[in-house]
This record gives structure tokens, sequence and C-alpha cells, in this order.
């Protein structure tokens, strides 16, 4: 698979997508880091299945410090922040040095998070080993952790050194946390590309496998492209957050217990959908494709019953959505999205 370049006016970094480069990281680091010093975040699932093989590519030319955190959304926290924090403080990190997020969102989130505050920035790696953490959380530089009030509250925009995408770590992928990313994949097909969609639709399981390698690349390529062009997320970008609005209130209302952050997304696009067709924006039978792909990849599509007033309460609260106005994101039909501006009180017709 050819090398993307995320190419941005203060930094350009290489995406790589290979199925096998957990097993030459080791080189692949050397060419782009010459320092001692690593460290390597990541989580109890990841570190038991791929730690020793990552340390072993490593050991030998490098100082590895392996910071181990609990699986799950509730690291991404300011205590667990903290405590990264001091791990990477007694270490003697510098500048100069390297930290790498080894895992899954919440571990590319926090880690990038920590890199790019800690000593005023630190450079890191991406190696991300989940679907959803491949195709969108560590490809565009948005790192954050949560607060109480909610999620990626506190965050910057710090993008890493590179990103290393290695396609074989999905088959020891929990099932239900594949069907996350899955919901990512198919948003990127809605907003921007109706033959990923079809293609999706037509693969049965042995299939999306065989053509997972080129479906990582596929969106990659449209969220590197999207970021090159907005990467602050003041227009184009906000396009990726189809299907978010509604599915943040929905992942909030469940105390992000009951469904994944791709279950809440799936949710939130079927919806929007069928009310983008009953205000006449959306083609008509939109939604009926959307839900037929969701139930292929066991991705709940029905919005569960939720009091309209507290939807409209977390909605006001999302950080994208200060002042009068609020941007609800839409498609016209698979593989063409828009942004439509709208009164905040309106939001009403869109629930
Ligand atoms: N995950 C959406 C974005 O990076 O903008």
């Amino acid at each position: 698979m050819p090398t993307l370049k995320v190419n941005l006016p203060e930094k350009n970094y290489p995406i790589l997508i290979q199925k096998g480069i957990l097993n030459h990281i080791g080189e692949k680091i050397k060419k782009i880091y010459q320092n001692k010093k690593i460290a390597i975040i990541t989580d109890t699932h990841v570190e038991k299945l791929y730690g020793a093989r990552i340390k072993k590519q490593l050991d030998n030319d490098f100082e590895i410090k392996m910071i181990v955190l609990e699986p799950g959304e509730k690291s991404k926290s300011m205590d667990v922040l903290q405590h990264v924090y001091n791990k990477l403080l007694e270490f003697e990190i510098t500048r100069g040095d390297l930290i790498i997020a080894f895992g899954g969102g919440v571990v590319g989130d926090l880690t990038g998070f920590a890199a790019a505050t800690l000593l005023r920035g630190i450079p890191f790696i991406q190696i991300p080993t989940s679907l959803l953490a491949q195709i969108d959380s560590s490809v565009g530089g948005k790192v954050a952790v949560n607060l109480p009030k909610g999620k990626n509250l506190v965050g910057n925009f710090y993008h890493p050194k590179a990103v290393f995408i290695d396609p074989d770590v999905l088959k020891t992928l929990d099932k239900r946390v594949f069907s996350d990313g899955m919901a990512e994949v198919i948003k990127y097909g809605c907003i921007r590309n109706k033959k990923l969609f079809d293609d999706l639709l037509k693969y049965n399981d042995e299939e999306l496998f065989e053509h997972i390698e080129q479906i990582i690349y596929t969106c990659c390529h449209i969220k590197k492209s999207i970021v090159e062009r907005d990467e602050l997320d003041t227009g184009e970008r906000m396009l990726l957050n189809f299907g978010h609005t509604l599915g943040h209130a929905v992942e909030k209302h469940y105390k992000y217990e009951k469904y994944t952050h791709g279950e809440a997304v799936a949710i939130g696009m079927y919806h929007i959908t069928k009310k983008g067709e009953a205000l006449g924006i959306t083609d008509k039978k939109t939604s009926d494709c959307i839900k037929e792909i969701l139930c292929k990849y066991h991705l709940p599509y029905e919005m569960p019953a939720m009091d309209q007033e507290e939807i409209i309460k977390t909605i006001g609260l999302d950080k994208k959505n200060k002042g009068q106005y609020m941007n609800i994101i839409l498609i016209k039909k698979v593989g063409e999205s828009l942004i439509k501006k709208i009164y905040k009180k309106d939001i009403v017709a869109f629930i």
C-alpha cells in the first residue's frame, strides 16, 4: 500500500499501512528517531497480546519504558493523565525523546495529549491497534482527555511524527470492538465514497478482511485530505461528525456504558438521515440503505426512547455548538454530505 502523507502548513507526516508492520517496527522507528529513550504507553489488553513483540523490536537500540493503563474510556481522565505525566518524569523524558501511543482511541488520545503538554511538547508516534483508531482517531491530530462534564473537553491539535498501522492486529479484536470501528468506516462511505459503501454491502467476512488494508487506506485518505483543508475543524472537517451529534447524546444518556461510540454514531447516522428525508434534504430511501449496512455489520440503528429536552440540552453543551447557531451534518445521498447551519432552536426538527 503506498504511504500516505499528511501535508500541513507546519508539519508533514507519513501514515504507513501494512499487514505485519509490527514485526518491522524497529527499523521504521530507527529511520525517524535517533535518540535513546522511548516511552510506550499502552493498555493491559494490548500489552498482553503485543507488548513483548514491540519491546523485542526496540530493546536493542533504545532505552524503553512501558506505561500500561487499564483499558477503557475511564482511563481518559485527568487522574490517569497525571499518573502518565509522573511516570514520564520518573523516566526523565526530555523534549528530544519519543513517546509511542500503542493502543486504541483511548490510549491514542490520552498519550497524544500528554505528549502535547508535558514539557510543552514531546514528539510522539501513533501505532493504533483498533479499527476505530486506525481509520479515525490516530489521524488528524485531535488529542484530548475527558472531564466529568463531558468527553474530550480538554484537548489540543497535536500531530504525531508518524502513524504506523498494522491491519493484522485487528484479527485479535473482540467482534463488538471491530463493529465499533466499522460504524466509522461506514460513515466515510456515507459522507464521501459511495464505492466504499457499496463494497462494504457486498463483502462477506472473508472478503472484508482480504480488503481491509485498502479499506483503511481509503478511510485515512479521506480523513487526511479533509484535515489538510481544514485542520482546525472550522469547516469541512465537521463532515466527519456525521451521526455524532445525536450519537453523543445517546452515549451520554447511557453514561457511556450501554453503547460503544460506533454504535451510538450508527444510531445517529440512521436517525438524522431519516429526518433529512422527511425534510426533503436527503434522497428518499437513503436511510433504508444505511439501515441495511448497519444491520450487516451488527450495529444498532433505532433511536432509543430518550427525553427530547435532555437531548437538546446535551447537544447545546457540545463544545462546537456555542452561540445562536449550530451545524448539522446531513447527507444528500450516500457519498455526498453537507453542513447545514441552523438556529439552535430548530434542532427539534432533527431529533
Ligand atoms: N474524529 C473527527 C475528527 O478528527 O475531526
